[in-house]
């Protein structure tokens, strides 16, 4: 049994993900881009929680560059927080095992990040955690997310799909790898359209609402508290 809910365990999830996730490098660029935009002009470090941490990448990439950064983790994954805490050894990073729904925090971050972590939840509950997402920023906070996304029509659906598929070819998967990775779609995993993110995003308490990024099936969106 997988000690979380992505495609692999912690321990060899850092040396696969990117033969999932097109641009997966570049969801963490553009998000350490727009907390650099943030951070510029001010005294102190920004806080920051990302909640689906994983092994911890985002944070180890965002501290290279700001490393007056105050960073929290969450995760429910045990293992995958274990292997983000090795990564990050020595440095000043709080850690909380918990899922984003069940986030309890207030008015306590300039930026709150959830990347590729909530499309296992059902549409009511994902909407739960980007509202527990909301109520951890601070006024005027950002709330940065990439998420996997399903297109406009069954049609276009199919086309994308079938696009992301030759991307896992080309990254080593066999045929039936890629028809059984494909089916946890609706099953183990549940992608929304942009526009269904855009109104779920803004009816968490978000005043203004935007895509940062998009391509193959996944997007990016940023959103001012
Ligand atoms: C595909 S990984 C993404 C990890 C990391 N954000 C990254 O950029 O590599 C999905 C992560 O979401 C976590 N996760 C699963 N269910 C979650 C939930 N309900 N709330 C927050 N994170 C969750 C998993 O444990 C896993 O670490």
């Amino acid at each position: 049994m997988k000690d979380n809910k992505s495609s692999y365990d912690s321990g060899i999830y850092d040396a696969n993900i990117t033969n999932v996730l097109p641009y997966y490098t570049e969801f963490h660029s553009q998000v350490i881009d727009v907390a650099k935009m943030i951070s510029r002009g001010r005294e102190k470090g920004i806080k920051w929680l990302d909640t689906g941490c994983g092994t911890g990448t985002l944070a180890a990439r965002a501290l290279a560059e700001l490393p007056d950064t105050e960073i929290t983790l969450c995760d429910p994954s045990e293992g995958m927080l274990k292997i983000a805490k090795e990564k990050l050894k020595g440095k000043n990073i709080s850690f909380n095992n918990i899922a984003s729904d069940a986030l309890a925090y207030e008015n306590e971050f300039d930026i709150v990040t959830a990347i590729q972590s909530h499309h296992y939840y059902d549409i009511e509950t994902r909407s739960i955690a980007v509202k527990k997402c909301c109520r951890a920023l601070k006024e005027e906070g950002i709330f940065m997310t990439f998420e996997n996304i399903r297109m406009s029509t069954k049609e276009s659906d199919a086309m994308a799909l079938d696009r992301w598929g030759q991307f896992l070819l080309d990254h080593g998967w066999t045929p039936e790898k890629v028809k059984a990775h494909q089916a946890r779609r609706g099953v183990e995993m549940f992608p929304i359209t942009i526009e269904q993110h855009l109104e779920m995003i803004k009816n968490a308490g978000f005043r203004s609402v935007n895509i940062l990024w998009a391509s193959y099936m996944q997007a990016g969106f940023w959103a001012v508290k």
